[in-house]
């Protein structure tokens, strides 16, 4: 089976997407284009042998977070004269679900941490943030080491721990 990641298209099939969590959905459905062409956010699908089907997605933005939810031992390095830092926000990240449980979801979290990782080395970026919309995110989120930045709704997984991953 081949898989490849690459930039939502217009060719690909996005109203067939479904992953069990409709604000997702129709995301892609009806605003994700959109969001691209307006340079809001990036897209990225993984395709699979059948070409234009979407078996997942996920998107990627600058953003940034206030210096004073940054993990204690981070924040303590930082010129505190700044008011917020550089992130990347993966704002969403989804498997249809005709493909659930088969390493995906891991597979597109890993290729977005390192797609964020190789462009830090030229947008600066402390950390990627996610929001997770409820507790089953915060466990998927957390499993790969995300922290919850309390009172935030954000958690946040340094762009330090990611460059270890990537060595
Ligand atoms: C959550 C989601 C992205 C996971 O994708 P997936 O392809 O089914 O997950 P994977 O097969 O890659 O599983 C990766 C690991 O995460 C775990 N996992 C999967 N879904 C999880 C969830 N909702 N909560 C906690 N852990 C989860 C799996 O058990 C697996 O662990 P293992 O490697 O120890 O076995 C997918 O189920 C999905 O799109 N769900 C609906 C949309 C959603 O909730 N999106 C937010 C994602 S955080």
């Amino acid at each position: 089976m081949s898989l490849v990641i690459e930039s939502l298209k217009s060719y690909h099939r996005k109203l067939e997407f479904s992953c069990g969590k409709e604000m997702l959905d129709i995301y892609l459905h009806r605003q994700a284009k959109q969001d691209v062409k307006r340079k809001l956010s990036a897209c990225f699908v993984l395709i699979g042998d059948e070409k234009k089907l979407i078996q997942g997605y996920y998107t990627l933005s600058s953003s940034t977070i206030p210096l004073n939810i940054v993990p204690g031992n981070i924040k303590k390095k930082l010129p505190q004269s700044y008011s917020s830092v550089p992130a990347t926000l993966l704002g969403r990240l989804a498997v249809d679900n005709n493909y659930q449980g088969q390493g995906l979801g891991k597979l597109l979290l890993i290729d977005a941490l390192k797609r964020s990782f190789e462009i830090s080395k030229s947008i600066a970026s402390l950390a990627v943030i996610v929001d997770p919309l409820d507790e089953k995110e915060e466990k998927f989120y957390k499993k790969y080491g995300f922290i919850v930045l309390p009172d935030s709704g954000k958690m946040f997984l340094s762009m330090k721990t990611i460059s270890q991953l990537f060595k």
